[in-house]
C-alpha cells in the first residue's frame, strides 16, 4: 500500500482536519509516512495553510500535505479546483466530502416538553428538530446549506467522475452525513428545503440518497461511496450553537451517555473514526446502503456501527436526475 492520495473539504478544522491527521497517523503505521499525499481543500486559503502549519508540527516537514481553494458553495469554485485536482494529482483513493454548514440562530425548546427523557435524549441525539436554522442565499440563488452540504459536492463528483475512474481503481467517496438525516426532513419536490424547516437535515438525508444513487451508477467503473456519522463532536459547528463553557460544563454526563449511546464522539479524534475505517477497508466488499457511525464507548475507545438506512433507490434516482439537470446549468458558465 503505497502512493494514496486523499482530497478532504472542508480540512482546516473540526473533523476534517482530524480525518488528515488521522490518516498521517495510519500512514505511519500501515506504510512510509511519506507515501501518503493529503490535499486540505477548504475556502479559505489562510485556515488552510494554518492547517497545513499544524500537521507539518505533528508528523515533520516529510509529509506531504497541499491545499487547494475550494468553495464548495459556488460552482465556479468546484470547476477550478476540479481543474486544478486533474493538473496535480496522477490518482485519487479517497474523496471526503466533508465541508458543511448548520447556521443556527436559537433552540426549539418547546420540542424538550414535556421533559420525558426519551424526549431529552431523542433531542440531543437528533439535534435537528432542537435547532431553528437560518438559510440564506448564494450569489447563484441557491440555498446556502444545500448548495454547501450536498449540491457542491455532487458538482465535484461529477465533474471528476471521469478523472476517478480512468485512474487507478478504486476511488472511495466519503460522505460526512449526519445522524440528523432523516427521510421526514426531506421533500424532493423541494430538494433545496425552501419551504421546510429543517436544510441541514434535508442536505443530509440527501447526502445519503445521493450516495446510494453513485453506487448505483458508478460501481462499475470502480467509484464507491459510503456515508458515516461522526456523532455529537464539539467543533466550531456545535460551539456555534452552545458557548465551548456550556458543552464543557456537560462533559461529565458525557461518559453517562456513552453507555446508553456510543454516538457521544465528543472530540474530532473519536468522531473521524468511521471516516479512517473505511480507508482501510476494501469498497467493494462494503455494504453500499449502509451507514457508518463513529462510536466510543465510556472507557473512550472508539468504535465503528455499522447501519442499513431504509433508502428508496427510486427516490435516490430521482434526487440524483434533479441535481443533475440543476448542475447543467453551471456546466458551461
Ligand atoms: N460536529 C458534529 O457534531 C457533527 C455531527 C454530524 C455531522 N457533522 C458534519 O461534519 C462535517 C464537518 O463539520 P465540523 O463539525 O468539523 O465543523 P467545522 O469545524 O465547522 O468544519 C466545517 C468545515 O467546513 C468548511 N466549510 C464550510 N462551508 C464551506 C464552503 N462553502 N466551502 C468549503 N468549505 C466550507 C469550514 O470552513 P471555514 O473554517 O472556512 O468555515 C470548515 O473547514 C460537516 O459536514 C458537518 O455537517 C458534524
Amino acid at each position: 500500500m503505497s502512493d494514496k492520495t486523499a482530497i478532504i473539504t472542508g480540512a482546516n478544522s473540526g473533523l476534517g482536519l482530524a480525518v488528515a491527521k488521522r490518516l498521517f497517523e495510519e500512514a505511519g503505521h500501515a506504510y512510509q509516512l511519506t507515501d501518503l499525499r493529503v490535499c486540505l481543500a477548504c475556502r479559505n486559503l489562510q485556515k488552510a495553510k494554518f492547517a497545513k502549519q499544524e500537521l507539518h508540527e505533528i508528523f515533520g516537514l516529510d509529509i506531504q500535505v497541499d491545499v487547494l481553494e475550494l468553495d464548495v458553495s459556488r460552482p465556479a469554485s468546484v470547476k477550478q479546483a476540479v481543474e486544478e485536482i486533474k493538473c496535480r494529482y496522477k490518482h485519487i483513493d479517497w474523496l471526503y466530502l466533508n465541508a458543511g454548514i448548520m447556521p443556527v440562530e436559537g433552540v426549539n425548546w418547546s420540542e424538550l416538553w414535556p421533559p420525558y427523557p426519551s424526549r431529552i435524549l431523542q433531542a440531543f441525539t437528533d439535534g435537528g428538530s432542537l435547532l431553528k436554522v437560518v438559510d440564506s442565499k448564494t450569489p447563484e440563488g441557491l440555498n446556502s446549506v444545500f448548495a454547501t452540504n450536498l449540491f457542491g459536492h455532487f458538482l465535484l463528483v461529477r465533474w471528476l467522475e471521469d478523472f476517478l475512474c480512468s485512474q487507478r481503481c478504486p476511488a472511495h467517496i466519503v460522505w460526512t452525513s449526519s445522524s440528523t438525516a432523516m427521510k421526514s426532513h426531506f421533500n424532493i419536490e423541494d430538494v433545496q428545503d425552501q419551504e421546510g424547516i429543517d436544510p441541514y437535515g434535508s442536505s443530509k438525508f440527501g447526502m445519503d440518497l445521493l450516495s446510494l444513487a453513485l453506487n448505483n451508477m458508478l460501481n462499475d467503473k470502480g467509484i464507491y461511496s459510503h456515508t458515516v456519522s461522526p456523532g455529537l463532536v464539539i467543533t466550531n459547528m456545535t460551539t456555534n450553537i452552545l458557548a465551548k463553557w456550556l458543552w464543557y460544563l456537560m462533559s461529565p454526563v458525557v461518559l453517562l451517555m456513552r453507555l446508553i449511546n456510543g454516538s457521544w464522539t465528543w472530540d474530532a479524534h473519536h468522531g473521524a473514526e468511521a471516516q479512517i475505517w473505511l480507508s482501510k477497508q476494501d469498497p467493494a466488499i462494503l455494504d453500499h446502503t449502509a451507514k457508518y457511525y463513529s462510536c466510543c464507548s465510556p472507557f473512550g475507545k472508539s468504535y465503528v456501527k455499522q447501519s442499513r438506512e431504509k433508502l428508496d433507490p427510486e427516490l435516490a434516482d430521482q434526487l440524483y436526475k434533479k441535481l443533475l439537470k440543476l448542475a447543467q446549468q453551471f456546466e458551461t458558465s
